[in-house]
């Protein structure tokens, strides 16, 4: 038996927002994993230094909310660096796809397992939480996450440290329209900020232990307060979700060959057959990515000359 099924649940929420909000709106949680052993800088040194370099990227904190991602200063340091002197270094990273160690991946699990269990689902499968991935965040103080949308729902635990969270609603499309979603899904996440969007944000003014859960391409910024912070994202696709962002990835491809697309949904069998057709391609391709280099090579082959953007040379 999984150890979530006889512990207190992870994550929780006030409301009852678990089951009236989610998936479709954001809200606030609280969770017990501030202190785990697992999200000390020490842990996550380690772990800056056995994931491939691919998965990692960092900056300097010092950007805008309104963000261009070519404009964005570097900082001099190799990734463990940023982590042992994260306190002063005036920067921004992240660490992609931490379920890639075991532990930090059955740390993921349970934790979903939890919510799956809080909302009457016996399993992670019977709860839609498919594609699980984890994303660890380490700032310095007075650091800003630029405006963008994420591909993917989210559970943001914060576990150190100060940090205002804003998220929008543009369910409507009137912050990002049809291609700038597209955009952020396929090339680079950041969007353009205004402040006329103020009124349809919330802000979660989070310490350790909250969090909040963001739902699939709601733009947001982040921004750190006096001290260094650690957060983690814990990520999943449901199938709707896949399926959208595989359209998206399509579109964007086909785009560049210079034809015109449906966004998805606007012509519901002409979808399905390019999702067909580029779900076999990709199969295809699948095995090539298991080299690093083959990994660059196909993101600049599908998503353009900027897709390795946050590899230093
Ligand atoms: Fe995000």
């Amino acid at each position: 038996m999984n150890a979530a099924s006889h512990v207190a649940p992870v994550i929780t929420a006030s409301n009852d927002s678990l089951t009236r909000d989610f998936p479709l709106k954001p809200f606030a949680i609280r969770h017990m994993l501030a202190g785990h052993p697992l999200l000390t800088l020490q842990r996550i040194a380690k772990l800056a230094s056995d994931l491939p370099r691919d998965l990692i990227e960092y900056n300097s904190g010092a950007a805008n909310i309104s963000q261009d991602p070519d404009k964005v200063a570097s900082v001099d340091l190799n990734p463990v660096e940023i982590v042992n002197r994260i306190e002063t270094a005036g920067a921004w990273m992240v660490l992609k796809r931490i379920e890639k160690s075991p532990e930090y991946r059955v740390l993921l699990e349970d934790t979903l397992l939890s919510v799956a269990r809080a909302r009457g689902f016996n399993s992670l499968a019977e709860a839609g939480f498919s594609q699980i991935e984890g994303f660890l965040f380490v700032s310095s103080p007075n650091s800003t996450t630029p405006f963008h949308m994420d591909a993917e729902d989210n559970f943001f635990v914060h576990i150190h440290g100060e940090k205002t969270f804003a998220i929008f609603d543009n369910r409507d499309g009137s912050i990002a329209d049809n291609a700038q979603v597209e955009y952020s899904t396929t090339k680079h996440r950041n969007l353009p900020y205004n402040d006329n969007f103020k009124p349809r944000g919330v802000e979660y003014h989070l310490v350790d232990g909250d969090g909040c859960y963001v739902p699939y391409q709601w733009p947001h910024w982040v921004k750190t307060a006096g001290s260094y912070s650690i957060s983690m994202a814990i990520t999943w696709k449901t199938a709707e979700v896949r399926r959208l962002n595989d359209l998206h990835v399509f579109n964007s491809m086909l785009r560049g060959l210079g034809l015109p697309q449906s966004t998805p949904g606007q012509n519901p069998g002409w979808d399905a057959v390019k999702l067909a057709v580029f779900r076999t391609g990709r199969g295809i391709v699948e095995p090539l990515r298991k080299s690093e280099t083959m990994r660059r090579v196909l993101r600049r082959i599908a998503l353009g000359k900027n897709a390795n953007y946050y590899l230093k040379t």
